[in-house]
């Protein structure tokens, strides 16, 4: 007995000794084999959204962070050189840029532009403060605050291959896209070891969204054919096809992550609602900033409290200088600005993404201009239903 008891605990020793040696090795290396938070290196934040959303604005509170390298769409090139083709057909083609760009390899542009280019031929380029300070650009360091148009008169000309030389200098790789409507598509990347993908998925009111959209018909066209798969021709929304499609999108992708979650991507989804932002912008960016793990400096605190509180220069055009006390007011402008008529139809179009998502119907013209009447239910008062507020805590 005694022999047996003094055998099992040699035995017991032994495999403390073995699983101690496996846990050291394990948590030295092999990526993979390590629970997903704790994978090692760098942070991939990818924006999804949809056009006029106030991604822009939050892309900017990613932009001027000193440790984030923001792209703003770089899957727009692969929209324009495939523009016959369709979003569901492109999704592939968005995924791999996306990817490659999160790691840093740019060549992954030699598909969609001329051997010869220079920093300024990537789309959207002098919205990344990270392209318009060193070691992308000279003038400027990457802990100043950058301007679109400064940075626009200084760092256009640098070659190309400075942006993938910066890309590696930095922690925090931040992306924003309009251009998955399936988060399915983004699996194999959350999958992907060598990423540590994490998505904040961006949504608004559909009644905002359509105003905003009809401010920028022109310019939404081409997009809107290839959502709508129309062969390379531009069409405009009035029939709200293209709105259909995108409220499709955010039920599929809030309910995918939030209700059907997959292991793989527990932790690394947060939904924001742009009103929200709006309405609190102190609580959501210090959320959004403690997902994403990073940590504000003081003159990056500084600049946000101006911009929150209308100290911001700059021009109006620009979604960020706005105050958030004009925001809320701009976020609730469709009320005034749009019929009844297309409001309905919206609500209608939209029915079960704003039912999901916390926007109430307005049900009569009295209705919609008495601006007592709250149509976006508080954050709290469905808390118990938003599992990504409860991920945030955990996190
Ligand atoms: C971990 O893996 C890398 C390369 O895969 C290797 O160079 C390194 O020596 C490994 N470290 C340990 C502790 O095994
Ligand atoms: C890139 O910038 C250089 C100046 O540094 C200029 O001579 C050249 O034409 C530019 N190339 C392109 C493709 O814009
Ligand atoms: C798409 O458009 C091209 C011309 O731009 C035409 O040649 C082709 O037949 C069209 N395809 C379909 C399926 O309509
Ligand atoms: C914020 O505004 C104050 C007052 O206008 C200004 O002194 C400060 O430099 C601003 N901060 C940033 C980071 O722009
Ligand atoms: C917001 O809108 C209300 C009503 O339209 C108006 O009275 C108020 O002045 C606006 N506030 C700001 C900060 O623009």
């Amino acid at each position: 007995m005694a022999r047996l008891r003094g055998t099992s605990i040699l035995f017991a020793a032994l495999l403390m000794i073995q699983t101690a040696f496996v846990i050291v090795m394990y948590s030295r290396n092999g990526t993979s084999s390590r629970p997903p938070d704790e994978r090692p290196g760098k942070v991939h934040i990818l924006i999804v959204s949809s056009w006029r959303s106030g991604s822009s604005f939050l892309g900017q509170l990613f932009s001027q962070h000193p440790d984030v390298f923001y792209l703003m769409e770089p899957a727009w090139h692969a929209w324009v050189a495939m523009h016959q083709s369709s979003a569901k057909v492109l999704h592939m083609a968005v995924r791999d840029l996306i990817r490659s760009v999160f790691l840093c390899d740019m060549s992954v542009f030699d598909a969609y532009m001329h051997k010869k280019r220079n920093v300024s031929d990537l789309f959207q380029w002098a919205v990344s403060r990270a392209l318009c300070s060193a070691p992308a650009c000279d003038s400027f360091q990457r802990t100043e605050i950058s301007n679109e148009m400064t940075c626009k008169t200084l760092c256009g000309k640098y070659p190309f291959d400075r942006i993938e030389q910066t890309c590696k200098t930095y922690s925090h790789i931040v992306l924003k896209e309009v251009r998955f409507f399936d988060l399915k598509v983004l699996y194999p990347l959350l999958k992907d070891p060598s990423l540590n993908l994490k998505i904040i998925h961006l949504v608004r009111d559909p009644r905002a969204v359509v105003k905003s959209r009809e401010q920028a018909v022109k310019a939404l066209m081409r997009d809107n054919g290839i959502v709508l798969n129309k062969n390379g021709t531009r069409v405009d929304d009035s029939k709200y096809e293209v709105m259909r499609e995108i409220c499709r999108s955010h039920i599929q992708i809030y309910e995918t992550a939030t209700q059907k979650t997959p292991p793989f991507l527990k932790g690394r989804y947060m939904m924001m609602r742009y009103e929200d932002l709006v309405r609190d912008p102190a609580i959501e960016i210090s959320a959004m900033y403690d997902f994403a793990q990073l940590k504000p400096t003081k003159k990056l605190e500084s600049w946000l409290y101006n911009i929150t509180h209308g100290q911001g220069a700059g021009k109006k055009r620009e979604a960020f200088k706005i105050t958030s006390r004009d925001a809320v007011n701009v976020s609730q402008a469709w009320r005034n600005a749009l019929p009844f008529e297309k409001i309905k139809k919206v609500q209608e179009v939209c029915k079960g993404a704003m039912a999901l998502l916390g926007y109430l119907d307005v049900e009569s013209e009295k209705e919609q201009k008495d601006l007592s009447y709250e149509v976006v239910l508080p954050r709290r008062q469905y808390q118990f239903s938003w599992s990504t507020i409860k991920e945030r805590k955990v996190k």
